[in-house]
C-alpha cells in the first residue's frame, strides 16, 4: 500500500512536481470543508504540498517564504486551548510575510463578560485582515464571520468542524502514499465529539477514501446515518484491512451527560497497541490530531513507530496547509 516508501513526509525527489497555483476558493471565509468542491480541496491541498517542499528545502531562520500576507495582520483569537494550531497558524501567517497577532482570551475582556459578537465588532474596528478563531461552541465562527470585515477561518468550533486539521491529514497521507482514493481510513474513538473525525469524513470521502467509524456506542454522533459511513463498535473488527488508523482523543470537555468507560477500561477495548494494529493491513499507518492522551486512546509504543506513525509529520505538515488556506483567502478578497 506505501507506494512512496517510508521517507517521512518528503515527497520523493525522483518525482518533478510542476508547482501549483494559490488555491481558489469560492468564498471570502473558510469555514468548513463540506460544501467545499472537489477543485477547491484539491487546489488548497496541491498548494499546501508545494508550500510543504518549500519548508523542507529551507532552514527556520528565514526572511518569509513569501511576500502574499505583508502588510496585512492576521488576528489568532482562541476561546478555546491550543498549542499545535495555533503556534501552525502564527508560523504559516509569518512564512507569508504577515503580522500575526495573538489573543489571549483567558486576559481579555471575554472574561469580564462581553460578548462574542460585542468581542468581535472591537476587533474588527481595529481593522484585521484575517481573523483565525476557535470557539466551543458550533456555529460561533460562522456567526462572528457575519459580523467582521475581515476574512474568517474556522481553527475549531465545538463539535463542528476542524477544516484545516482534515485538509493537513489529507495532505499528509498524499505525501506518504501517494494518493487519498481507495485508502480504507478508520477514525476511531470518541467521534461524537470530534470536529476533526466530521471534517475528515467530508474531505476524506470526498476524495474517494472508504470511510469506517469504529468507537462505543456511546460516542457515536447523532446525525452519524447522514455521514453515509462504516460504522464499527469493535476496535479489532473496525482497523480489519485498513490503511490508516487515524485516533482520537476522549473529548471529555464535551461530555457532560456521556456515559464512558475507566480510562482502563477504555484503553482495553479501544486503545491502539501493537497487538489490535496487526488486523490492520501490514504497512498500516497511524495518524493522531493530537493533543495525544497516552495510555487511553493510543499506548507510546505506537505512537512512538517511526516507522508507522505520522503524528508528527501531521504537525510538520499543518504548517504548509495552512499557508494555503491563508493564501487563498488573501487573494480571495480578505480587505
Ligand atoms: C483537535 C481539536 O482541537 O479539535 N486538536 C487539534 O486541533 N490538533 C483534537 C483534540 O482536541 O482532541
Amino acid at each position: 500500500m506505501t507506494e512512496q516508501s517510508n521517507s517521512g513526509s518528503n515527497s520523493p525527489a525522483s518525482v518533478k512536481k510542476t508547482p501549483a497555483p494559490p488555491a481558489r476558493l469560492g468564498s471570502k471565509h473558510f469555514l468548513g470543508i463540506e460544501g467545499l468542491n472537489p477543485l477547491e480541496i484539491n487546489s488548497l491541498i496541491d498548494r499546501g504540498d508545494m508550500f510543504a517542499d518549500l519548508i523542507q528545502q529551507t532552514t527556520s531562520l528565514q526572511p518569509p517564504l513569501s511576500d502574499v500576507l505583508r502588510g496585512r495582520t492576521v488576528l489568532n483569537l482562541f476561546f478555546e486551548n491550543s498549542t499545535r494550531t495555533r503556534v501552525s497558524f502564527e508560523l504559516a501567517a509569518k512564512n507569508l510575510g504577515a503580522s500575526v497577532l495573538n489573543i489571549n482570551v483567558a486576559g481579555s475582556s471575554v472574561k469580564k463578560g462581553e460578548t462574542l459578537l460585542d468581542t468581535a465588532t472591537t476587533l474588527n474596528a481595529m481593522h484585521p485582515h484575517i481573523l483565525v478563531v476557535r470557539h466551543n461552541c458550533a456555529g460561533a465562527v460562522q456567526l462572528l464571520s457575519q459580523h467582521v470585515d475581515a476574512a474568517v477561518i474556522n481553527a475549531g468550533d465545538g463539535r463542528h468542524e476542524h477544516p484545516t486539521q482534515a485538509l493537513l491529514d489529507a495532505l499528509t497521507i498524499k505525501r506518504r502514499i501517494g494518493r487519498v482514493e481507495g485508502l480504507k481510513i478508520a477514525i476511531c474513538g470518541d467521534i461524537a465529539n470530534s470536529r476533526v473525525a466530521r471534517s475528515n469524513i467530508h474531505l476524506l470521502s470526498t476524495l474517494g477514501a472508504e470511510i469506517r467509524l469504529v468507537c462505543p456506542a456511546t460516542l457515536l454522533p447523532m446525525d452519524i446515518d447522514a455521514m453515509g459511513v462504516e460504522i464499527h463498535t469493535s476496535l479489532e473488527e473496525g482497523i480489519e484491512g485498513v490503511d490508516i488508523v487515524m485516533m482520537l482523543r476522549l473529548q471529555t470537555e464535551r461530555m457532560e451527560g456521556t456515559e464512558t468507560p475507566s480510562q482502563r477500561e477504555y484503553f482495553n477495548l479501544f486503545g491502539l497497541d501493537r497487538n489490535k494494529l496487526q488486523r490492520a493491513a501490514p504497512d498500516a499507518l497511524i495518524m493522531h490530531p493530537g493533543p495525544m492522551n497516552r495510555g487511553v486512546e493510543i499506548d507510546s509504543a505506537t505512537a512512538d513507530d517511526v516507522e508507522r506513525s505520522l503524528i508528527r509529520t501531521q504537525v510538520e505538515i499543518g504548517v504548509a496547509a495552512r499557508m494555503a488556506c491563508l493564501e487563498a483567502l488573501a487573494t480571495e478578497g480578505a480587505p
